[in-house]
């Protein structure tokens, strides 16, 4: 009979998308997917490493499922991921009911790693590469509601913003080819998915090399809009640095590229972006947004935010408030600086500055942005959107939820909608959070 794995994945989208694969490597390999934890032989938890409270999550996870262990002999536990390439064999002398560690480069050796463990022995895969994409791979698609999907379209990170992680974890930034993107949107497509998002660290370094071409992010978006009319494109995450007009113009020409651009800004002061090695200055960020505004009138904006990065004074986050009311964000990702050992920050610039005073700054940002969020949805009121519909809303089943090209969530009866399907429907009310909505016909 052939024996269970059991996945849990935290942390980000491409997490998320790194599950998906190491689930189809599995399955090749002849393991089955659990639905339960209790049936499984092997539990695999994918991590993130970001910030430390991301980390001890996963060390609270693994000491719980001690228990389950207790219960079950045969029980095995993985660690996959961020965390797995930061700490390798470490991670095994400090969590001993852990079988094995495999970095987010090296699952296709998990077949192996599983052979090696049966028997109750210890195994580390943390090799890094400069040229893994899995862009063979067909992704099992997890806890999917077959309307939406992540397509990793590279991986890596070499900007080494100064307290960031991920270079370490991810190494060397490297983009798959573009025609088994675009083959896997298509056949997600024809199996009747609606909504793709092509996912990296930083897609607009996308790149890749065909004969004479380079095929850029634009291009590889604008192949990838031009499979259907009905296929929704979203992507994620783009660097300020690196966002082109020529990324907008293709927007602009897809109506089914989606009007939401996630462009984290991290500070609104410019000594700190310095710090943080950003490469570009709060000018330059604001010269973006307005490009934004020209070329897509009715785009929102995401970011994300860190408040009390080393020696940042009361005026630096003064600047990181005045430039949220500028930009007036539709959502923001806000997090108080983590040291990450290994980092240019923890090399370099003290962590000094007190919890509690992170804590009141983070605060303060996330209740103006609050603010803005509900002012900003209160001026849809009244507007049409053409709404992908996802399924049923959490609190009733005569409603529905999709969400409008801008990528907020709209809460409406169902009448005769149907997951997976456009509608129309008219915002008549919203929180700071949701758009509820009516009906107004088939599109
Ligand atoms: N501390 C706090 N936030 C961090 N991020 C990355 N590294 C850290 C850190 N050391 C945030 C950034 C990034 C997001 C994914 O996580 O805002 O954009
Ligand atoms: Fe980290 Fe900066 Fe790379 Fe984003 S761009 S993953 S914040 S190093």
């Amino acid at each position: 009979m052939s024996e269970k794995i059991y996945i849990e994945t935290y942390g980000c989208q491409m997490n998320f998308a790194d599950s998906e694969v190491v689930c189809a490597i599995l399955e090749g390999a002849g393991y089955k997917l659990s639905p339960t934890i209790e049936e499984a032989d092997f539990v695999l938890i994918n991590t993130c490493a970001i910030r430390d409270n991301a980390e001890q999550r996963v060390r609270h996870r693994v000491r719980e499922l001690r228990a389950l262990q207790g219960r079950r002999h045969r029980l095995r536990i993985g660690i996959l991921g961020c965390m797995a390439e930061r700490l390798q064999s470490r991670l095994m002398a400090e969590e001993d009911n852990v079988s094995f560690v495999c970095g987010p480069d090296a699952y296709r050796r998990l077949p192996d790693l599983l052979r090696q463990v049966r028997d109750g022995q210890q195994a580390a895969e943390v090799e890094l590469s400069t040229t893994e994409t899995y862009a063979d791979i067909e992704p099992v698609r997890l806890g999917s509601n077959g309307i939406s999907a992540y397509i990793s379209i590279m991986r890596g990170c070499q900007n080494y913003c100064a307290y960031c992680v991920v270079p370490y974890t991810r190494g060397r930034e490297r983009s798959r080819n573009p025609q088994t993107v675009v083959d896997e949107a298509r056949s997600l497509f024809e199996r009747g998915y609606r909504e793709v998002t092509l996912l990296g660290q930083n897609v607009n370094s996308y790149q890749w090399k065909e004969g004479e071409n380079e095929v850029g992010f634009p291009e590889l978006m604008a192949r990838v809009a031009a499979i259907d009319p009905a296929l929704r494109v979203r992507f994620a995450t783009s660097h300020p640095k690196d966002l082109s007009d020529e990324l907008l113009q293709v927007m602009a020409a897809h109506d089914n590229i989606c009007r939401c651009i996630h462009l984290p800004v991290q500070s609104g002061s410019n000594r700190m972006l310095k710090l943080m090695n950003r490469k570009y200055t709060v000018e330059w960020y604001l010269d973006r947004v307005e490009a934004i505004r020209r070329y897509l009138p009715d785009c929102s904006i995401t970011t994300d935010v860190i408040a009390g990065f080393s020696s940042e004074t009361e005026e630096d986050h003064q600047a990181t408030l005045d430039l949220f009311r500028r930009v007036r964000y539709d959502y923001a990702y806000m997090f108080k600086y983590s040291l990450r050992e290994g980092t240019y920050a923890a090399r370099h610039l003290p962590d000094d500055i007190a919890d509690e005073e992170k804590t009141r700054r983070l605060n303060e940002i996330i209740a103006l942005q609050g603010q803005i969020a509900l002012e900003n949805n209160r001026t849809e009121v009244g507007r049409e959107y053409e709404v992908l519909v996802e399924g049923e809303s959490h609190r009733s089943k005569e409603r529905l939820f999709g969400r409008n090209s801008q990528n907020k969530v709209i809460v409406f009866d169902r009448g005769d909608a149907v997951p997976g399907t456009y509608r129309m429907v008219r915002v008549v009310d919203c929180t700071a959070a949701t758009l509820l909505g009516e009906l107004v016909g088939s599109v």
